[in-house]
């Protein structure tokens, strides 16, 4: 079978490894995060590399070379809920291949490649993002270990009983020598490649963000005697709200601002709801759009309704990050002609692996641009050209 074949069919075989039957839903520090991280880590040694795992949980697979420097390849093995099979699972599977062909054609390089299989991209169990990438950044600290998930349990508790030590999470920043770089595969998430009839690109930015957690305060009370002149209804008010961000986001120019999670208290039929919180993320390329978004959306949720309190906290910023011109260059090079440039309006661990290297995207063509969709899908073909190209890319650099 050849390395795309097998590309395909161990993307198969995380998609088993769920929380969820019939659904693929592979949150941080679960269980089916552990069962998919065995499979990677014989997938690892089986190319031939030397797999330790930190404390936050990132699998880091490492193909010695003939030289000191080391480049690093990765993606992330987490998952949104009733995800795709793609996501994140790709790149790591292609890094890996691209590693087995050398080991197949008996090849050390100059360097050492390391496969970074990160634990948490998504954010899915704790609403976070990029726990992976910014564990080896040396960007996590107390303040994300206190955070709690939907049953209450820590990320420090989750942490340790997933076999980390949460008190030793600085030992998981990247202590060596700066990497030559890192290089990530990620499906596309969106339908320019296909548009164009392209196998392949590159990624020339990754879209800033900011995400806040809104709560909406009113006042519970019973749905049948209550006048509607008195009520304080906190899920009226949050969905003007969410109406809001939609039409304000939509008369902007490069920005996108999505409503993704909301709560209702108390959550039953026949009671006014008290209280919603809900998640609200805003995206652009250019940082200072999306400062002035995010101003305004706060000024909307403050000024909707007078008899509700709205409460915001803000979850996470990051500004956009540029890809390296050099390490964009070599995976131009890779691909050869038609080697389109992309802005990825989706996060990547490339926003935090650009604190200690030089950074570079290869975005493959995806169905209809669907992704975050269990529709998810890419071909073999283009799997094949992917792990080609970073084949390639290997050899240039
Ligand atoms: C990750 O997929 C993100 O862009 O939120
Ligand atoms: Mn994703
Ligand atoms: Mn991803």
């Amino acid at each position: 079978m050849n390395l795309a074949q097998t590309v395909m069919e161990r993307c198969d075989v995380l998609a088993s490894c769920t929380e969820e039957a019939g659904a693929i839903t592979r949150p941080f520090a679960s269980d089916s995060m552990r069962r998919a991280q065995e499979h990677v880590r014989h997938w690892m040694e089986q190319a031939g590399m030397t797999v330790t795992r930190d404390n936050v949980g990132n699998l880091r697979g490492r193909y010695a070379g003939t030289g000191d420097g080391v480049l690093l390849l990765g993606s992330h093995l987490d998952s949104v809920r009733d995800a795709g099979r793609y996501d994140g699972p790709l790149g790591v599977m292609v890094a890996i291949a691209a590693v087995q062909a050398l080991q197949d054609a008996g090849r050390r390089l100059a360097f050492a490649v390391e496969v970074l299989a990160f634990a948490d991209e998504e954010g899915l169990r704790f609403g976070s993002t990029y726990l992976g990438s910014r564990a080896i950044a040396g960007r996590l600290g107390d303040e994300d270990l206190r955070r709690t998930d939907a049953d209450g349990l820590t990320m420090a508790e989750a942490i340790r009983a997933f076999g980390g030590e949460p008190e030793r999470i600085s030992d998981d920043r990247w202590d060596g020598p700066r990497p030559l770089g890192y290089v990530e595969v990620h499906i596309e998430q969106g339908p320019v490649l296909e548009d164009l009839g392209l196998a392949a690109g590159v990624v020339s930015a990754i879209a800033g963000q900011s995400r806040y957690e809104i709560t909406f305060t009113g006042e519970a009370g019973h749905a049948g005697t209550v006048p509607m002149e008195l009520r304080r209804d906190a899920l009226v008010a949050a969905s003007e709200f969410v109406t809001g961000v939609d039409a304000q986001a939509r008369i902007r120019r490069e920005i996108v601002a999505t409503v993704g999670r909301l709560s209702v208290r108390p959550g039953a039929a026949n009671v006014i709801p008290g209280e919603v919180t809900l998640s609200l993320d805003v995206r652009s390329p250019d940082d200072r759009k999306r400062e002035l978004a995010c101003a305004d959306l706060l000024v909307l949720a403050d000024q909707l309704a007078p008899r509700i309190a709205v409460h915001v906290t803000p979850v996470s910023e990051r500004a956009a990050v540029a890809c390296s011109p050099r390490v964009t260059a070599l995976l131009q090079d890779a691909i050869g002609q038609n080697a389109v440039a992309l802005v990825s309006g989706a996060g990547h661990d490339g926003v935090y692996m650009s604190e200690i290297t030089d950074v570079g995207m290869l975005f493959v063509r995806c169905k209809g641009g669907v992704s975050h969709n269990p529709a998810e899908s890419v071909t073999v073909e283009d799997v094949g050209v992917a792990i080609d190209v970073l084949g390639r890319f290997l050899e240039l650099l």
